[in-house]
């Protein structure tokens, strides 16, 4: 008997443990955005992140100010460091068994902001907002920018929201 429950007890943590697995989001990295998100009539946010300050974030870790700051820490290479790229790369924050096309140097990335994209990419879902939040989609609030505009960072510059939303827009036009 001791050993049926056992048994039994052993599938649950077995069938929970793949139900979970399947629920998973996973990250795609931005080319899988582009395709759908470069077009200028609906926004082309994609071109307007590569010129932003986000796609752009890795680039400041291997700049003058960063060896600099590097230095002072004893911090070997910022380009690598994990309490550096944790705020400069979405690589450096996603759990990398999640991780299906992230590069390090795409930088603050879409799915940083917009949650991992790997279950909501499809047109059907993404026109319908409530499925796609159902799928694994993010609506970014100011919560979510002040897990990196914060004290922790070495440059840190106070935060004012609505001024930082206008410096990054990427509306859709056509909405
Ligand atoms: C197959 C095409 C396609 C792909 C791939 C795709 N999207 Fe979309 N997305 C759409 C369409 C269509 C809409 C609805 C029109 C709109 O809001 O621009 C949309 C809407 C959105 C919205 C607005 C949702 C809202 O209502 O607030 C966000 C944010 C978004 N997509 C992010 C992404 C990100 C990030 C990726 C990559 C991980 C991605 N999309 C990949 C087609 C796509
Ligand atoms: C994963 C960390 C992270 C998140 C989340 C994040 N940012 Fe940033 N942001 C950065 C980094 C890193 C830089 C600096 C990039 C560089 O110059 O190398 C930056 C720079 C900026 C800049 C340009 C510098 C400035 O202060 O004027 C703006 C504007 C900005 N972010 C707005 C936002 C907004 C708005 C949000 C939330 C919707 C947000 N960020 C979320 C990491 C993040
Ligand atoms: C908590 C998140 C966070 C961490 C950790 C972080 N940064 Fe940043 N970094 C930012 C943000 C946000 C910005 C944009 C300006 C600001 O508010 O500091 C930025 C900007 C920068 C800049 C550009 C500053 C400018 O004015 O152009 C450099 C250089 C930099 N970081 C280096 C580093 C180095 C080196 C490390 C690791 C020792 C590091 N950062 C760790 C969030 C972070
Ligand atoms: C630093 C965070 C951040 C990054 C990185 C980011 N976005 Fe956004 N995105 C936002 C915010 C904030 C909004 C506005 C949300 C709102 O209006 O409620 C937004 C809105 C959108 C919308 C809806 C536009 C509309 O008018 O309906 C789309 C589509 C979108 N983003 C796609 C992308 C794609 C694709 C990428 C990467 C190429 C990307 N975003 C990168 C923060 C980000």
């Amino acid at each position: 008997m001791v050993n049926k429950n056992l048994l039994i007890a052993l599938c649950l943590i077995f069938f929970t443990g793949s139900f979970l697995t399947a629920q998973d989001f996973e990250y795609i990295g931005a080319v899988k955005c582009k395709m759908c998100h470069n077009k200028p009539a609906t926004g082309e946010q994609f071109k307007i992140w590569s010129a932003g300050p986000h796609a752009n974030a890795m680039k400041s870790l291997s700049g003058e100010q960063a060896m600099a700051i590097a230095k002072e820490k004893g911090i070997a290479d910022p380009t690598t460091d994990p309490g550096c790229i944790k705020c400069h790369s979405t690589f450096g924050r996603i759990d990398q068994s999640l991780n299906l096309g992230v590069k390090i140097d795409e930088g603050v990335s879409c799915e940083t902001c917009h949650g991992p994209g790997s279950k909501y990419k499809t047109n059907t879902i993404m026109k319908d907002r409530a499925k796609s939040i159902e799928n694994g989609m993010i609506v970014p609030d100011e919560k979510l920018c002040k897990e990196c505009h914060n004290e922790q960072s070495p440059t840190y510059k106070p935060f004012n929201y609505q001024e930082a939303l206008k410096k990054i827009a990427h509306p859709n036009p056509a909405k």
